[in-house]
């Protein structure tokens, strides 16, 4: 361990609750640098990490950091806690002193001192998230998301460091609750947002709900109780806003949903695939349609108030890659910056930094890439390798061969640095493909047991975005969907979405050097500078995290090769 008296700062945030918690992680910020960050899903492979605390992710920052209990000068949650006790039960039953030792538990920690815990509001923690990490000094910030506390939105300014309020959003009218309720109204879990939102790409005929009302001030929702009178009423927030728009949508879009059954060879058990017919499809453009009119209203409104056109945004809505795109393509901003862990999971990130410009003053520089997660060694690799007996080979040009076994339309997986955090793999835990084969859409889906009608999505170096797309906007984080030119389109057959978008990745040298050499090489093999990515887990896992994990579900799943850091592992080899 490092002496204490090397680190001016140590803070560590938090995210996960062992009641209604979802998204738990762990950010370690040292000195005003982001150290480690991490969502617990990634250690025990429970997706989600549903009602848990972060105690893996927590265990993983400080082992990165090197920093001890004792050296922590804050943990802060991305979550007032408390507060949401009071707001339901009217009392918060745990001790700072308890909620410490549960998070550091004595039989795997020793210290002198647990270190002071704060909580900080969820939507204050979403906003520094985004607007700490944007490289802009004055900011609009757009904060939206199911429920943080009383609030399902939130409009803030920020300059010179300084984060504002402006107005808050009442839970009734929640969006990220209307996209939930949407999801279950045709037969998804409330997690699967984002595959509604693939779903909505087949849709042809779109409506904007009309029971909302888009008013100069916010908007509402006809009908809808205003949740300011009853909060301390219902235990259940989540599901009053549900059940409203569970009647709206049955008196609207009144249709069945059936599901056909399969074997699925991987899981080894029989799974249900929904039938989704033309109707099922308009409704989820609508919801899309819905929701981008609503958010284009609101940062028209906030940009109008505060004059600024740097916009951030932070709340799982932010991970809706069609309307970021929209913001972009009709100039509603002249600059975006969406936190790529846009979701819950990125608040302790956001409370991290808010402390440290709070108490210590920091100011950060724009995000250049989310790769904080743990890294292994060659070395490491090997021993694991060795251990399990498997065959592989120690190769130079781990790009080149990557790349010309892409060319030939071979599937890869490619484990490579540190895990990516958010919730899309970026180039370091990722399955490739050949974009340029048709077929390569449906066979890869098959492979992660994804739905045939799921885009897939392209990485592409960042030189060439303008010859492919209608936009030439960065996107590092994959969190923009924009209009591949019609020219292109048959170029890359396998990464375009019905609606003839998707929702790239731009690679440069600078983000991340090895991914950027492979797409580079497979540019000088075929001609096209865009790889097919998705994440490298199978059968809805979390994404792989140890190379023991990426083996594990190479071997069982249809993944031609494997690249783990430069060790090459195909299916025939002896
Ligand atoms: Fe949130």
């Amino acid at each position: 361990m490092l002496a204490k008296r090397n680190k001016k700062s140590v803070i560590l945030g938090l995210n996960g609750w062992m009641e209604r918690g979802h998204d738990a992680s762990a950010c370690l910020l040292v000195d005003g640098k982001i150290i480690a960050f991490a969502e617990e899903e990634r250690f025990t492979r429970k997706r989600y990490s549903y009602d848990s605390l972060p105690l893996n992710a927590i265990a993983y920052c400080l082992e990165e950091g090197q920093v001890s209990v004792d050296e922590i000068d804050k943990v802060v949650y991305g979550w007032n806690i408390p507060k949401t006790y009071k707001m339901r039960r009217g009392v918060f039953p745990f001790s700072n002193e308890q909620i410490l030792e549960q998070l550091f538990p004595s039989n795997l920690y020793k210290y002198t001192n647990l270190p002071p815990l704060e909580f900080i509001d969820h939507h204050l923690a979403h906003a520094a998230s985004s607007y700490r990490l944007s490289g802009f000094n004055e900011a609009s910030i757009l904060v939206l998301d199911g429920q943080g506390e009383d609030a399902s939105g939130t409009l803030a300014y920020a300059e010179n460091g300084e984060i504002k309020i402006i107005a808050k959003i009442p839970i009734s009218f929640s969006l990220g609750y209307m996209m939930e309720a949407a999801c279950k109204h045709i037969g998804l879990r409330t997690s699967d947002v984002g595959k509604l939102m693939g779903l909505a790409g087949h849709g042809k005929k779109a409506g904007v709900f009309d029971n909302i009302v888009l008013t100069e001030k916010l908007y509402s929702i006809n009908g809808f109780a205003d949740d300011n009178d009853l909060i301390g009423e219902s235990l259940d927030e989540q599901e009053r806003v549900a059940s409203q728009w569970r009647r709206y949508f049955l008196q609207r879009y009144p249709f069945d949903v059936t599901r056909k059954y399969k074997f699925d060879n991987l899981k080894g058990s029989i799974v249900s695939e929904i039938n989704y017919n033309q109707q099922h499809k308009d409704f989820a453009y609508s919801v899309q349609k819905t929701l981008e009119e609503v958010v284009i209203h609101l940062a028209k409104i906030l940009i109008k108030k505060t004059g600024c056109k740097n916009l951030t945004i932070a709340g799982g809505i932010g991970l809706n890659c069609t309307t970021n795109g929209r913001l972009i393509s009709e100039g509603i901003v002249k600059n975006l910056f969406v936190q790529p862990a846009a979701n819950d999971a990125g608040v302790s990130i956001g409370a991290a930094l808010e402390i440290a410009h709070r108490d210590f003053g920091y100011r950060f520089k724009r995000l250049k890439n989310i790769y904080l997660g743990p890294r292994y060694k060659d070395w490491q690799i090997r021993m694991t390798l060795d251990r399990l007996k498997i065959p592989y080979r120690r190769v130079k040009d781990i790009y080149r061969l990557a790349a010309k076994s892409l060319s030939e339309g071979k599937i890869v997986g490619w484990f490579q640095g540190r895990m990516e955090g958010g919730p899309r793999a970026l180039g370091n835990r990722s399955i490739l493909a050949n974009p340029r084969i048709k077929n390569m859409h449906k066979i890869v889906n098959e492979i992660k047991s994804r739905e045939n009608w799921r885009p897939l999505a392209p990485s592409i170096l960042e030189e060439y975005i303008g010859d492919y797309f209608e936009e030439t906007a960065l996107s590092p984080f994959m969190l923009q969907n924009h209009r591949v030119r019609p020219q292109k389109a048959k170029e890359i057959p396998a990464v375009v979405h019905k609606d003839l978008t998707a929702r790239y990745q731009s690679v440069s040298r600078d983000s991340n050097r090895a991914y950027y050499l492979l797409i580079k090489n497979f540019y000088e093999l075929t001609g096209t500078p865009i790889v097919m990515n998705t994440s490298f887990n199978i059968g809805g896992e979390p994404l792989v995290c140890t190379p023991e994990q990426a083996i594990k579900a190479f071997y069982g799943s249809a993944i031609d090769c494997l690249a783990l850091g430069n060790y090459w592992i195909t299916k025939n080899e002896k």
